[in-house]
């Protein structure tokens, strides 16, 4: 999907384990102590048994008869194994709780943050969310592991070693016996483990899958109205869910028949064992206290056995996770920050230069080539051009949202790559074609960018700065609460004009020296049309301005034009002598005469 963002990384799975330990060296924090309350826990267990056989063959067996005051202090000792196992246990769950959750915390936020980093470069938003659900899904799977399947293989490691030792230092015969049964059993396993853990792929598949078709149906619920296509989406939403259904159903029958299985050899082992074990008693090799304690230690090894061929699959699961998260987390950023060692850009009248500038986006074709562009200081520049001719990437570029495949974009001289991220962000402001606005009032919405307001300072005051400043009082004293207005998610309680005019007030307040402005192709009513021309005029002022331009009216009153076809700059100049030169320009221009006219 993303491959080209951020390819899962190419690890085996310890080299995996090992790298996603440093990136969370929480995970193993503690980790010697865990240990040794798990190899308690387990010795633990592994008294009842031995409580038995001594009971049987010392308590009740034994040469001088029965003596019950030692049945009972075996049953105490017993008892407080028991107890003692038990409450190791629990502790032991604890402390790999604890450490997952700090280690999967590290990991989650490291993720996250770089998911920002990367996106505010080139990719679309349906890139960053599933980025993001790539990163959610794919924690809770290694969560999964580190959580339950950590502890569970731990624990079944060790009472398997336990158990084994026991019962080898009691009667090899029986424990070969034991071990020869089983190794069939793991060997089926293992495969069905593999289609069970494949069968719930697809259903989590089909999850996703459910969740995207209900989301898109009540995002889009206006559009599905307007086109009568309800039936058609609730057609779609059906389909989504019965294919989850049928999915589950089918991952659980065969959980279902491998757990059944399971169960069914670990008492045919028990069985055999009682068989094998009574004809050894008669032989004189195994006592009858061993032989009843054997039946108590082969339990407490088949469920181990199972439990971990399950772990291990879920092993898998963990580290293809794993791979997935360090992919993202290690992707390069594509627009780093130089820093300390970068230029600092201090603040002043910025000069901005593109020199033979080629762009395609990842995996793209071609987009921008040799794209030659100077905007002098404290003037303004309009770059036309029909629809997807490049003009937003051109303001992307200047910006440095991305950066040029060939050729340089200059700020004051120096090239973009080479100025501290710091500085450019606060010289240079893009206000994008559309504008996102926060739910929130249309006053903090204004006041978003602005530093001080962010750390505490007051908002309503900025916001009012700003729309005086830009002549918008009149416009907000119409709104139903003034600057106090929600705006609603995304901004959809306000029209696509207002909208803009929100915009633009925030990129007021942003101060900055280079104003890069993207107009936004939505028409609006001439009232808004002259208040936003009004704005854009302040706004402006006393700053340079690249202004991606779809009304020639504001091409009209640049200082300078660029035309912009397929990629190339085909003409430049002043509106006027563009006009009569009788170019692409000029024509553009006869269609908008003849049009507003
Ligand atoms: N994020 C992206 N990833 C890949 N290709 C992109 C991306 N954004 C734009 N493009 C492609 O780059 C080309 C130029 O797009 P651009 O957005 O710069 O055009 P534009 O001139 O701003 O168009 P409009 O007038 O419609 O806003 C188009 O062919 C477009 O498909
Ligand atoms: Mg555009």
């Amino acid at each position: 999907m993303n491959h080209d963002l951020a390819p899962a990384s190419t690890l085996g799975v310890l080299a995996t384990l090992r790298r996603g330990v440093q990136v969370s060296p929480q995970l193993v924090e503690g980790a010697v102590l865990t240990v040794v309350l798990a190899v308690v826990a387990a010795v633990g267990r592994v008294l009842v048994p031995i409580a038995v056989q001594q009971t049987i063959d010392t308590g009740i067996l034994g040469a001088a008869g029965p003596d019950v005051a030692r049945v009972a202090t075996l049953a105490a000792l017993a008892a407080l194994g028991l107890v003692v196992g038990a409450a190791c246990s629990a502790w032991v769950n604890v402390r790999l709780f604890r450490s997952s959750e700090a280690g999967l915390l590290a990991l989650r936020t490291r993720a996250f943050r770089h998911v920002h980093d990367l996106s505010v470069l080139t990719q679309g938003s349906e890139r960053r969310g599933s980025l993001v659900s790539r990163v959610t899904s794919d924690v809770d799977t290694i969560s999964l592991f580190v959580q339950w399947g950590g502890i569970m293989l731990l624990v079944s490691v060790l009472q398997i070693a336990v158990a084994t030792t026991l019962m080898a230092l009691w009667s090899w015969q029986l424990t070969l016996l034991v071990w020869v049964a089983f190794v069939p059993l793991v060997l089926v396993l293992q495969p069905l483990q593999k289609r069970v853990n494949a069968r719930y792929g697809v259903v989590r598949e089909r999850y996703g899958a459910m969740l995207g078709a209900v989301s898109e149906s009540v995002v889009g619920a206006e559009t599905i109205r307007a086109y009568g296509a309800a039936a058609r989406t609730q057609g779609r939403i059906d389909a989504a869910v019965g294919g989850l259904r049928r999915a589950m159903v089918r991952a659980q029958n065969l959980v279902s028949s491998v757990f059944a299985s399971g169960v069914l050899v670990a008492n045919l082992v028990l069985a055999v064992v009682v068989v094998a074990g009574t004809y050894l008693g008669v032989a004189g090799h195994v006592s009858a206290g061993r032989l009843v304690a054997f039946l108590f230690l082969v339990q407490l090894f088949t469920g181990p056995v199972q439990m971990a061929t399950e772990v291990l699959n879920e092993l898998q699961n963990a580290t293809a996770g794993w791979r997935r998260v360090l992919g993202v987390v290690e992707a390069p950023v594509t627009v780093p920050d130089p820093g300390e060692r970068g230029h600092a850009s201090p603040r002043g009248p910025a000069h901005v230069e593109l020199t033979g500038v080629d762009f395609s986006y990842p995996g793209g074709p071609p987009v921008l080539h040799g794209i030659d562009l100077v905007v002098p200081a404290g003037s303004s520049v309009a770059v036309v051009g029909a629809t997807g001719s490049g003009k937003t990437t051109i303001a992307r570029l200047v910006a440095r949202f991305v950066d040029p495949v060939a050729g340089r974009v200059l700020l004051d001289g120096v090239d973009l790559r080479d100025v501290r991220d710091g500085d450019l962000r606060r010289r240079v402001v893009l206000v994008p074609q559309e504008g996102f606005l926060f739910d929130g009032t249309v006053g903090e919405n204004i006041a978003y960018g602005v530093r001080s307001v962010a750390e505490g300072g007051s908002a309503p005051a900025a916001a009012r700065a700003a729309v005086d400043a830009l002549d918008l009082a009149a416009w907000v004293d119409e709104l139903p609460a003034g600057l106090a207005t929600p705006v609603g998610q995304r901004g959809e309680q306000l029209s696509a004009g207002e909208r803009q005019l929100v915009a633009l007030a925030r990129a007021y307040l942003a101060d900055a020296d280079l104003l890069v402005l993207d107009e936004a192709t939505s028409a609006v009513d001439p009232a808004t049309e002259v208040r936003i021309a009004r704005a854009l005029a302040s706004l402006a002022r006393g700053r340079t301005t690249l202004t991606i331009a779809h009304r020639l009216s504001t091409a009209e009153a640049a200082d300078q034009v660029v035309v912009v076809e397929a990629g190339r700059v085909v003409e430049h100049g002043r509106h006027d002598e563009l006009v009569v030169r009788d170019g692409v320009y000029a024509a553009m221009h006869r269609a908008w005469v003849a049009q507003t006219r």
